[in-house]
C-alpha cells in the first residue's frame, strides 16, 4: 500500500507553453469535490440541468492548477492538459465555458488554456468538476469580469454539472432550481469545513480506465434504467436530510443516509441497458471493511462516483483504525486530504 498527500505544482510544471507577452492572463487552483448526495441524472441535457439536488464537500487540495490566457494573435481556443494538447473534438465543455464569458466580455478573442491536476488520472476523482470550474474562475479573471462566486457556478454547470460545486469550500449545496433557463440551478455553501472537519481518504483501487464517463452512464442510466425514476423520487428527499444530518453534525445519521444515497444511485446505474457497472471486486471489498469497522465503533463511511475507487469520511482520530483496515486490502493506493476552502487566484 503507498500513501500520499497532495502537492501544490508550481505553473512550469502545467503550463507547457510560455505566456504570450501582453496578453490578459490568469493563473487559479480549483479543487475536486466528492458528493454526499449525488447528482445523477439531468432534466435538460445541454444545460446540465439536474433532476434532484446534490450536496458535496469540496477537497482540501487535490485539484486543478489551470492558466487561460487570452490574446489577440490567437487563431482558436487550444487545451493543453496534463503537459498534452487536447484533440478540438474533447474541448467541446470548455468551449461552451469560454463561448458564454467572451460574450458577457463583449470580445470574440481566443483562449489557451493550461491545466493540470495534482491528483493521479487514475484516482477517478471527477476531473471535470475541479478542471470546468478552473477554467470558469480564470477565465473570468483573465477578462477582468471578476465575477462572484454564484454566477460563476451557474457558468460553470453548463460546461459540467459537478464543476458548479467546486466554487465554494465546506459542504456545499447545488439546489435543483425550477426555471427553465437554469439561472436558479447553482451552488452555495452550506457551512465551512470548520464546522466538521471531518477527515477524507481516496481508496484507489485500480489504474483502468473507466468504461463509462459520467455524463454517458449518466444519460443511459435516464433513457434505459427502470430504476431510474425510483431513483429520482428519493434522491431529492435524501439531499435535504444529509443537509439535515451535516448541520446537526449526526455521524450515524450521516453515514447511513450517504451509504444509502451511493448504492440507490450505483442500483440505478446497474439496471441500464446495457448495464453501467463501476464497480470492481476491490469496491466492494472496501465497502465490507467499513461496514466491519463501523460496526465496532469506528466512525467512517464510504462514498463511490463514477468509478471504481471508494472515498471513506471519518471523525478526527480515526485515521490510523481506518488505514490498518486497508492495509489488509492488496494494492491500494491511499490519498489523505480533507475538506478544503474552494478555489483560489494564484495570480493575475
Ligand atoms: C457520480 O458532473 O461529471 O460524480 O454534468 O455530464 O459533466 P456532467 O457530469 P458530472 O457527473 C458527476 C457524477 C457523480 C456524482 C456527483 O458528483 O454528484
Amino acid at each position: 500500500m503507498t500513501q500520499r498527500r497532495s502537492v501544490g505544482l508550481e505553473p512550469k510544471e502545467w503550463e507547457l507553453e510560455s505566456l504570450k507577452s501582453e496578453s490578459q492572463h490568469a493563473r487559479v487552483f480549483s479543487p475536486s469535490n466528492i458528493a454526499l448526495a449525488k447528482y445523477w441524472g439531468k432534466r435538460h441535457v445541454e444545460l446540465n440541468l439536474p433532476t434532484n439536488s446534490s450536496l458535496s464537500v469540496s477537497l482540501a487540495d487535490f485539484g486543478s492548477f489551470t492558466t487561460v490566457e487570452f490574446h489577440k494573435s490567437f487563431e482558436s481556443d487550444r487545451v493543453i492538459l496534463n503537459r498534452k494538447e487536447e484533440a478540438p473534438t474533447q474541448m467541446v465543455k470548455v468551449r461552451r465555458i469560454l463561448d458564454e464569458l467572451r460574450r458577457v466580455a463583449g470580445t470574440d478573442l481566443r483562449a489557451r488554456v493550461q491545466s493540470a491536476n495534482n491528483f493521479p488520472t487514475a484516482a477517478g476523482l471527477a476531473s471535470s468538476a475541479s478542471g470546468i470550474s478552473a477554467v470558469t474562475l480564470a477565465a473570468s479573471e483573465a477578462l477582468g469580469l471578476g465575477l462572484p462566486a454564484s454566477d460563476l457556478s451557474e457558468i460553470a454547470r453548463k460546461g459540467s454539472g459537478s464543476a458548479c460545486r467546486s466554487f465554494f469550500g465546506g459542504y456545499v449545496e447545488w439546489t435543483r432550481g425550477s426555471r427553465a433557463d437554469g439561472s436558479d440551478s447553482r451552488a452555495a455553501m452550506v457551512v465551512p469545513g470548520t464546522h466538521w472537519p471531518l477527515s477524507i481518504v481516496i481508496a484507489v483501487i485500480s489504474g483502468a480506465k473507466k468504461h463509462h464517463a459520467s455524463t454517458g452512464g449518466m444519460e443511459l442510466t435516464r433513457r434505459t434504467s427502470p430504476y431510474f425514476k425510483p431513483w429520482v423520487e428519493c434522491a431529492e428527499k435524501q439531499a435535504s436530510e444529509i443537509r439535515s444530518a451535516v448541520l446537526e453534525k449526526s455521524f450515524l445519521r450521516l453515514a447511513d443516509l450517504v451509504e444509502s444515497n451511493c448504492i440507490r444511485m450505483h442500483a440505478s446505474a446497474m439496471a441500464a441497458f446495457p448495464p453501467v457497472i463501476y464497480w470492481h471486486g476491490g469496491t466492494i471489498e472496501i465497502m465490507r471493511q467499513i461496514h466491519d469497522l463501523r460496526a465496532r465503533g469506528v466512525p467512517v463511511f464510504f462514498t463511490i462516483d463514477a468509478g471504481p475507487n471508494v472515498v471513506a469520511l471519518m471523525e478526527p482520530g480515526a485515521e490510523k483504525t481506518v488505514e490498518a483496515a486497508l492495509s489488509k486490502i492488496r494494492g491500494l493506493e491511499l490519498l489523505w486530504t480533507g475538506i478544503g476552502n474552494g478555489p483560489r487566484v494564484e495570480q493575475k
